[in-house]
């Protein structure tokens, strides 16, 4: 039985008094939550302050990492200092990241691997665009994804990982995939990791992100291989954040 893992990534959005105000609602509003883990993941900057305030049931996060472990790279943050700060998840591979920023899988692969060593549990994040979707190429997508993680870190590196599947087309467009559409791409990233290890693949926690919101999270989490969301929007506002948490 997988227990369910509710992450919040706040993308760059905050403030140090809108941040103390959700964080209060938040802690107050897990303490009445047993069966799912929940994270929340500011950015760089708000990372301390969260720490301070986020109890001992809230996990903290961080939205990305350098593939490098320190030296002369201006504006990167090692895996290692966000340990040292208190997180135990990053986020690695969002489509904002690999769109965006020009992040390939190779990089990825890295980062993945940079987490692990620093002692971070990575969120390793796959999807498809819109366009891939309409090409029949979702399934070879998401699996050429994983494999450029699985080239560099052996499967067992699976075991201390989370998945979080976003398909592309649904992030923060209020457009999410059905839960049935959902289901089976969970399932064929749970197939293509029992190839390697039926075990590993068996425990991962394989998280759906993409316009979760309070009145579609529970038909989503209630598939067979959906075990929580990453949550963008709705994680900035503590009554949704919460509602989701307990639909999971
Ligand atoms: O990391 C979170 C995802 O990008 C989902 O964002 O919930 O705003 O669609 P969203």
């Amino acid at each position: 039985m997988r227990q369910a893992l509710v992450a919040g990534n706040w993308k760059m959005h905050g403030g140090l008094k809108a941040n103390a105000v959700l964080m209060q609602e938040l802690v107050d509003g897990v303490a009445a939550l047993d069966r799912v883990d929940v994270s929340v993941c500011p950015p760089f900057v708000y990372v301390p302050q969260v720490s301070q305030c986020s109890g001992d049931k809230i996990a903290l996060g961080a939205q990305n990492l350098a593939t490098e472990v320190s030296g002369a790279f201006t504006g990167e943050v090692s895996g290692e200092m966000l340990k040292e700060l208190g997180c135990a998840y990053v986020i690695v591979g969002h489509s904002e990241r690999r769109t965006l920023y020009g992040e390939d899988d190779d990089c990825v692969a890295v980062k993945f691997a940079r987490a692990l060593d620093a002692g971070l549990k990575p969120i390793l994040c796959v999807g498809e665009s819109l366009e891939q979707r309409e090409s029949g190429v979702t399934e070879a997508v998401i699996s050429q994804q994983l494999d450029a993680v699985l080239e560099r870190s052996d499967i067992s590196a699976f075991a201390q990982a989370v998945i979080a599947y976003e398909p592309v087309w649904a992030i923060g467009t209020g457009r999410t995939a059905s839960p049935e559409q959902a289901q089976a791409v969970h399932a064929h990233i749970r197939q293509r990791l029992a190839k390697h290890d039926a075990k590993i693949a068996a425990q991962i926690q394989i998280l759906y992100g993409g316009s979760v919101k309070p009145d579609n999270a529970a038909e989503l989490f209630q598939q067979a291989d959906i075990d929580g969301g990453l949550i963008g929007g709705a994680s900035l506002k503590a009554a949704d954040f919460l509602a989701i948490c307990r639909a999971a």
